[in-house]
């Protein structure tokens, strides 16, 4: 890939690195997720449990795409499924998701729900038939550029990622993204040593982008109608997967052996620390289609 290429050699995390993380084995991971298997950030309010903070994280993510409405929704890096099944369950008519792990895949399939489908396929990869009303994607973006890039080139990866989201998407379409990113805190000696482990141990070929670098990506494509920041989301979602992980500790231990639930704990102890100290942000974005020279009127585009 060249530093200014938007459709060059794809230079997120492969396959082998996606599975690496993900395809520890189902059983593990029903231990310590909700029910639902949502991996990525939840959206707490006060007196919240995990399931409804889940939730309501995918009602927002689904409601910023105008999701429920759509004949045909995309996700793309679907994990096991739970915003496929809660847009049909809002109304969608058709949801498809993509992701690079098997098992996550698998697992979909024998929900055996015709409204909802799963491909085991990169993005760089997908070429679909027909355009989509709605695209989220949640928590996959931390793997669209690798360690060791420099920035034009991880902008370069990013920028070939929306300009596929807006061919895929309809005109006037819009589209929810949830990713980590890099906070503004400088990393102390911990913060140094928490980064390098979640990168070497748990993350391999993957690195966050910064909030610019979102922003840099969407131009002329996308405009950002909203964003937040709910880093102190993630430091409750996390703490929440490690106390359900010890309370579980056996059944972990027994599904996945001794040494994948305890590097498990050490990652999410060095999440906590990386969201709380400000090292990592989490950032929610609400993204219009832009159509160039069309002016956008009040409830014309939604
Ligand atoms: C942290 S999980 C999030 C899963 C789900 N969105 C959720 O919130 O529960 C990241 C997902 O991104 C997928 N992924 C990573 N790189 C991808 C790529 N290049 N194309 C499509 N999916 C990808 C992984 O397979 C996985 O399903």
């Amino acid at each position: 890939m060249t530093a200014n290429s938007t459709a060059g050699e794809y230079a997120g995390a492969s396959q082998g690195a996606i599975e690496h993380h993900y395809d520890v084995g189902n059983e593990f991971w029903k231990v310590w997720l909700d029910p639902t298997m949502t991996y990525s950030c939840a959206m707490w309010e006060e007196g919240d449990k995990l399931e409804a903070a889940q939730r309501r994280k995918l009602d927002w993510l689904i409601d910023g795409a105008r999701g429920a409405s759509a004949e045909r929704l995309l996700d793309i890096g679907c994990g096991w499924g739970a915003l496929l099944e809660r847009a049909v369950e809002r109304g969608a008519r058709h949801a498809v998701g993509i992701t690079l792990s098997p098992k996550q895949a698998e697992r979909i399939a024998g929900r055996d729900n015709p409204a909802i489908e799963a491909r085991v396929t990169g993005w760089a990869e997908f070429k679909p038939d027909e355009r989509f009303d709605a695209i989220t994607s949640v928590g996959a973006f931390e793997h669209f550029a690798r360690l060791g890039l420099t920035r034009e080139q991880k902008v370069a990866s990013y920028r070939d990622f929306f300009a596929r989201c807006h061919q895929w998407l309809r005109p006037g379409g819009w589209m929810t993204l949830q990713t980590i990113a890099k906070g503004d805190v400088a990393f102390d000696g911990q913060g140094l040593r928490d980064f390098a482990y979640i990168v070497k141990k748990m993350f391999p070929e993957s690195d966050l982008p910064h909030p610019a670098d979102v922003f840099a990506a969407i131009e002329g494509r996308f405009e950002a109608v909203a964003m937040r920041n709910d880093r102190e989301h993630y430091v409750r979602t996390c703490e929440e997967w490690l106390q359900r992980l010890d309370a579980r500790w056996d059944e972990a231990v027994a599904v996945a052996g001794d040494e994948v639930p305890r590097v498990y704990r050490r990652y999410l102890e060095a999440c906590i620390r990386q969201f709380s100290r400000g090292h990592a942000g989490l950032l929610r974005f609400v993204l219009r289609r832009v159509e160039p020279g069309e002016p956008f009127r009040f409830g014309g585009a939604s």
